[in-house]
């Protein structure tokens, strides 16, 4: 994007996402400071960010020909995926005929749609080191599997789904069918496959927030974000930290996988097409399990982390900002400007138009900050708000913020 015009003029630069929750509408916010015409497209009326968009759109975007009827009657400079669950396919036929620019590919996005073509990227292409897993349609291939060398204890996933829904751990054959039965309820869409991988003992993991943007010279070249920590319960993360302390040779192996991955899916059409090829900007959660020195790579949203919240508060341009300019074309600073962490608020309830007491008291709680994202309903296990805090000594900082989150109480009104 060479120049920037005026919302809602002739001139405007437009752009959709795909996906409007607590991560879209941080997106829409860094693109409305910049002048950017947006289009917030959800599932369901009134999500996050349709409620901070110039446009709100509600639509199935797992439906094709819904898809391609919307960007075709809305023409946007760029679309944005922030989910998986997109007609991926759509988006490269749309991409491929120049009809839109897709965020940072449509190869990209339909890669990452399901955990097949990422793992079987990184592992079998890219010879990334992985934990051992192997695709299974069956109960019998599972158990199969888990005999032939992957063993136990060992994690069973459905293939499309996310924030660990379906998830569960197998540590002996007792295990093995409850594991099969709990993915095939809990995946996204109902077409039975799963995978199992050899469980990881790491010290920790960490989602290394990784930016392609366009330099000067107008190449592409890859930031950094310092490390950022995290904890996880069955599979969705409730607390996360930045910087997470960590040894030099870790680091280095991190960034190296974090880029070889990267560069990947920033590569056009099978890599090598002209349409789009080594192009594809914006920034990318890189999620990796560490043990020593030794890194595994575990997989990547080309898109804002929901643990990368926490630069809210750490850096001085956040990770949606760093997306937003990252997108259009413009520099980016990944530099930190305290350490600090983030923790989840959980609804708590099942109801509608929620209400949230305890605010002023979560505030209290020294250098902290929070964001309700505005849900129109409330599940007890769904993802409300988050609260943030910063300090010097980032252990406070995750102290504080776990106290500002535990203040906050969403009740039914
Ligand atoms: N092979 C493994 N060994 C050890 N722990 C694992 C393994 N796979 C997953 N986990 C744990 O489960 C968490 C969630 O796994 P994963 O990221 O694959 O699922 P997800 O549903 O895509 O989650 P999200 O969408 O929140 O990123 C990981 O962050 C990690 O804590
Ligand atoms: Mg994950």
């Amino acid at each position: 994007m060479k120049t920037f015009g005026t919302p809602l003029s002739s001139q405007a630069t437009k752009v959709m996402l795909l996906g409007s929750g607590e991560l879209g509408k941080e997106v829409l916010i860094a693109l409305q400071r910049l002048g950017v015409e947006t289009i917030a497209v959800d599932r369901y009326e009134n999500a996050p960010g349709q409620q901070v968009a110039h446009h709100a759109r509600t639509i199935t975007m797992s439906d094709p020909a819904q898809l391609k009827a919307l960007i075709e009657a809305e023409r946007p400079h760029l679309v944005v995926p922030e989910i998986e669950a997109i007609a991926t396919p759509m988006l490269q036929e749309l991409e491929a005929a120049g009809t839109v620019r897709v965020i940072p590919t449509a190869r990209a996005a339909r890669l990452t749609m399901d955990r097949e073509g990422i793992r079987r990227l990184a592992a079998e292409t890219l010879g990334l080191p992985t934990s051992p897993y192997k695709f299974c349609d069956s109960l019998a291939e599972l158990q199969a599997a888990i005999d032939a060398g992957i063993g136990y204890p060992c994690i069973v996933k459905p293939v499309m789904s996310s924030s660990g829904k379906g998830q569960s751990k197998i540590d002996g054959p007792a295990d093995v069918k409850k594991a099969w039965d709990y993915a095939m309820a809990g995946g996204r869409v109902s077409h039975g496959r799963v995978i199992v991988e050899g469980f990881i003992d790491f010290d920790y993991e960490i989602t290394l927030l990784t930016v392609r943007a366009i330099g000067a010279n107008g190449k592409v070249e890859t930031h950094f974000c310092a490390p950022i920590g995290h904890v996880q319960v069955s599979g969705d993360y409730v607390e996360s930290w930045q910087p997470q302390p960590m040894h030099p040779a870790a680091l280095e192996r991190s960034q190296y996988i974090a880029k070889a991955v990267t560069d990947n899916l920033g590569q056009g059409l099978d890599g090598d097409s002209t349409q789009g090829a080594g192009v594809g900007v914006g920034l990318f959660g890189v999620e990796l399990f560490v043990k020593g020195d030794q890194v595994w790579f575990s997989e990547v949203s080309p898109r804002p982390h929901d643990t990368g919240m926490v630069t809210m508060t750490t850096q001085w341009q956040n990770e949606f900002e760093l997306h937003a300019r990252a997108i259009l074309g413009l520099p980016v600073n990944t530099a930190l400007k305290s350490p600090g962490a983030s923790a989840v608020i959980y609804g708590g309830v099942e109801a509608k138009g929620i209400v949230f007491d305890g605010v002023a008291e979560a505030l209290r709680v020294p250098n902290t900050d929070i964001r309700l994202f505005g849900k129109p309903e409330s599940f007890v296990k769904r993802r409300m708000g988050v609260a943030l805090a910063f300090d010097a000594d980032v252990q406070v900082a995750r102290v504080n913020a776990k106290l500002a989150a535990s203040r906050v109480k969403p009740r039914a009104a």
